[in-house]
């Protein structure tokens, strides 16, 4: 598509409303139509969403925010930057949070809860909204990894006070660099996150709170508004894959299985065996490259050593992370190229 990128920002150039160009207000219509919600805000990166979609709702010292162990590093740092501390649930056998742990968790100080649509596969959203409910706690969706999945028919993004997404060119809708976008309905949240993300700015010369520098570039919006025409035929072409792998490989490995009630769009295609690493060496002697997402637990990193935690805390995210291997799941993957994974993997077996 390079063409009609090329053509895209030339646009940019000719214009050269290099911030905050008329590409980013087109992008965030879109984007918010997409998701179904009122309003949606491009900024610089997914960590960057979280964390402001976070400032934006008051979490900072003080405040306990519960999440998962087994995400990207940027859904916990982002909460450490608010100055908040993170609590780690353990996930269920789907690898996102295990909804019947969360209560334990919640304490005085907790503020918000913040899933993780981990491999482009809804949360379990209607329990975590009745528990966040119940105890007037703030829902966080991090959707880096789910632009497009539905959990019972809703686009997430949809479900929470604020949700976050990356535009990160590994994500499924991606940008020539870095990028985020933070999706509401609500009005207020909505232009608190406007002037955060804009220096605290509410208009050329008066601030009202302090803010940072997070905007949406305007050379990456015009790049988004081009991708997104392409982008569900782009998630068709993923689940279709991701389908192919399953009925194929569900007798040899474990494979993510699908459910009625839920849209997934995998980011990652994750098979569990207990025999990983001796399969990651076989397939990348066949030329076929695997990933680990992710080797390391978040609450066992050298970094989370303050927070306390110890390896047999968080026992099913330690145990897949022994297991898992991403198998590739782009959209211009071939059959042929997918029956030829297939084969090797059950040669190897
Ligand atoms: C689950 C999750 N959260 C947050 C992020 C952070 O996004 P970014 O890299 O755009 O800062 C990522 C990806 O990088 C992610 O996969």
């Amino acid at each position: 598509m390079k063409e009609e990128l090329l053509a895209s920002i030339e646009k940019v150039l000719d214009h050269s409303q290099f911030i905050l160009g008329h590409e980013v207000k087109t992008f965030e219509e879109k984007f918010s139509q997409y998701c179904g919600v009122n309003y949606a805000i491009g900024v610089n990166s997914g960590t960057d969403a979280l964390f402001l979609a976070m400032k934006s709702l008051g979490v900072g010292k003080g405040d306990e925010v519960i999440t998962v162990p087994n995400s990207f590093i940027a859904s916990t740092s982002s909460i450490i930057a608010t100055g908040a501390k993170p609590v780690f649930v353990d996930v269920a056998e789907d690898m996102n949070i295990d909804v019947d742990l969360i209560e334990n968790t919640i304490t005085d100080n907790t503020k918000a809860i913040l899933p993780v649509h981990l491999t482009g596969r809804p949360s379990e959203m209607t329990r975590i909204l009745e528990i966040a409910e119940d105890k007037d706690l703030f829902v966080i969706e991090d959707c880096a990894q789910a632009v497009g999945a539905e959990y019972k028919n809703q686009k997430v993004g949809s479900f929470g006070n604020v949700n976050c997404f990356s535009l990160h060119p590994l994500k499924t809708l991606n940008a020539c660099g870095d990028g985020g976008v933070i999706t509401t309905s609500d009005e207020e949240i909505y232009k608190q996150l406007l002037a955060l993300r804009n220096i605290g700015l509410k208009d050329r010369d008066h601030a009202d709170i302090w803010g940072y520098n997070s905007r949406l570039d305007t050379m990456q919006a015009a790049i988004l508004n081009v991708k997104f025409k392409y982008f569900d035929d782009w998630t068709e072409k993923r689940r279709l894959n991701a389908k192919h792998y399953i009925d194929d490989l569900r007798n040899i490995v474990k494979v993510p299985e699908d459910n009625d009630y839920m849209k997934s769009v995998y980011h990652t295609f994750i098979i569990q065996t207990e025999r990983r690493d001796e399969l990651q060496r076989y397939l990348l002697e066949n030329e076929i490259d695997t990933k680990v997402h992710y080797p390391i637990p978040i609450h066992l990193q050298v970094a989370a050593k303050a927070l306390g935690y110890k390896k047999g805390d968080l026992p099913v995210c330690e145990r897949q992370t022994e297991t898992i291997l991403s198998l590739p799941i782009y959209p211009d993957l071939t059959n042929e190229q997918m029956n030829y994974i297939i084969s090797i993997i059950k040669s190897f077996f």
